[in-house]
């Protein structure tokens, strides 16, 4: 588990063109959530495509405690007999969600409806992150919490045994907050209704509907109005789970920045709410088309070719689509040191609680490597140096955050001196295989 272990410390070369066709891992979020439904459906689940990163692994054994059967084929095909709506068991230890905050908020939702007492905890990173924003809305449903001062893990909760349905505006905007009221509101009766302002990724509204929830979704002068009837029979599914366009993002971004590069990322998914960076990117200039566009599963999903985009020019990044690309602003911040003029990244207060501080753990790498940030509380500015002109040559510190460590190495690959990070093992929670894909592209990526 990241954080757990030695940190591994790693370096990123200025390397040639980058090459070839980049098959990425599946979808976190969705990986997430089909073990997490998987498990409170009744019968078999049976799932393609998954995500084997520690923060999914960490899910699968949380299920595990939570009763759900769970196995995996030596094809990597996973197996997941679930324990039914309300038939989650009390788990006999503490529940490690490790580094992932979708886990443990998620997960969270899910028991708060169920007369059960669960104690989580997790990594430096996660022990560290807001979660009243998950236990305000569940003591609604009549769960009760005990955590550190300020709402932190570890964190006992107390399932509500005789739980209400709610109405709840989320007053952030985050799926995780989200996902954790609908998940609440599939063991309460009658209907949970959750109102976003904000757009944020819809997979738990598409996948609980898939399972057979009665759940809909209007838009009206409120926002996104989500209502869900409670206490139905999930019934399981047969899940491929796309590619994830949060790690397509790292090599389109490198091939973007690298001389030469030409590199095609195949089968990535397109969702509106999810595909911001590509849009942001393509309004800097960024040479980087959609090919091949068609629907599957319901979803969008093109193949991506990105190519080498001498004349990138800084932009303002248009707020209104911020959570669509939220996880994609520290990669955003690299390709924006390599283009001409300011980059302005507004409206993006939740960068500062994510596994780091996203704005600050950027902002301090990128000056290290001499590249000029502004910055506020809920906007940054990256003063872009041009192609050919970004120094590099430091070492950045990761904060337990898989999407520092490979921005930086993103950055090293047409930096002018090599980039550094003192840990990349939390690279593992989401893109275990980065290190080899981006090396059979040409990257030239070291463990020191
Ligand atoms: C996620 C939601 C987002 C995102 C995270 C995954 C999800 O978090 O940053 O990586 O799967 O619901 P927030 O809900 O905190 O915005």
């Amino acid at each position: 588990m990241s954080g757990h272990g030695t940190p591994i410390p790693m370096s990123s070369h200025k390397c040639g063109p980058l090459k070839g066709e980049a098959h990425v891992p599946g979808d976190k979020s969705i990986s997430h959530r089909s073990l997490l439904f998987g498990a409170m459906a009744v019968g078999e689940t049976v799932v393609t495509g998954l995500l084997e990163g520690e923060d999914v692994l960490d899910t699968a054994k949380a299920m595990r405690a939570f009763g759900a059967e769970i196995t995996r084929d030596e094809d990597g095909t996973w197996h997941v007999h679930g324990v039914g709506v309300g038939g989650f068991a009390e788990p006999d230890n503490v529940i490690d969600c490790g580094n992932s905050g979708t886990g443990v908020r998620l997960i969270m939702g899910a028991m708060a409806t169920t007369p059960i007492t669960v104690t989580f905890t997790g990594d430096a990173s996660l022990n560290g992150r807001p979660m009243a924003r998950v236990t305000d809305p569940i003591a609604l449903f009549g769960a009760q919490s005990y955590g550190r001062s300020g709402g932190r893990l570890p964190m006992t909760i107390v399932g509500a045994a005789d739980p209400v349905p709610v109405r709840y505006e989320v007053p952030m905007p985050s799926a995780q907050v989200k996902s954790a009221v609908l998940l609440a509101g599939l063991n309460a009766p009658g209907e949970t209704v959750v109102i976003e302002k904000e757009a944020t990724r819809d997979h738990t509204e598409r996948m609980l509907a898939g399972f057979g929830a009665d759940i809909r979704t209007e838009v009206t002068e409120e926002g996104r109005v989500i209502t869900l009837k409670g206490r139905p029979e999930l019934k399981p599914q047969t899940i491929v789970v796309p590619r994830d366009p949060s790690s397509a993002a790292f090599p389109v971004c490198a091939a973007i920045i690298t001389p030469g590069s030409d590199v095609l990322v195949p089968n990535i998914g397109l969702n509106p709410t999810r595909a911001g960076l590509f849009y942001a990117l393509q309004s800097m200039g960024a040479d980087l088309t959609f090919e091949n566009e068609r629907e599957e599963g319901g979803e969008p999903v093109a193949d991506l070719r990105a190519r080498f985009s001498p004349d990138l020019k800084g932009a303002e990044i248009d707020p209104e689509g911020a959570a669509s690309m939220i996880d994609e602003y520290p990669v955003l911040s690299v390709v924006a040191a390599f283009a001409e003029g300011d980059t302005v990244m507004r409206g993006v207060k939740e960068l500062r609680v994510k596994e780091s501080d996203r704005i600050d753990a950027m902002a301090k790498g990128l000056r290290l490597n001499g590249v000029e940030v502004d910055e506020g509380e809920d906007w940054w500015i990256v003063k872009g140096r041009g192609h050919g002109n970004v120094p590099g040559g430091a070492t950045c510190e990761s904060h337990l955050d898989h999407r520092i460590a490979m921005s930086f190495m993103v950055m090293g690959m047409a930096a002018n001196a090599p980039v550094s990070v003192d840990d990349g093992s939390p690279i593992a929670t989401s893109f275990p295989i980065f290190e080899d894909l981006m090396g059979g592209l040409g990257a030239d990526l070291r463990r020191d």
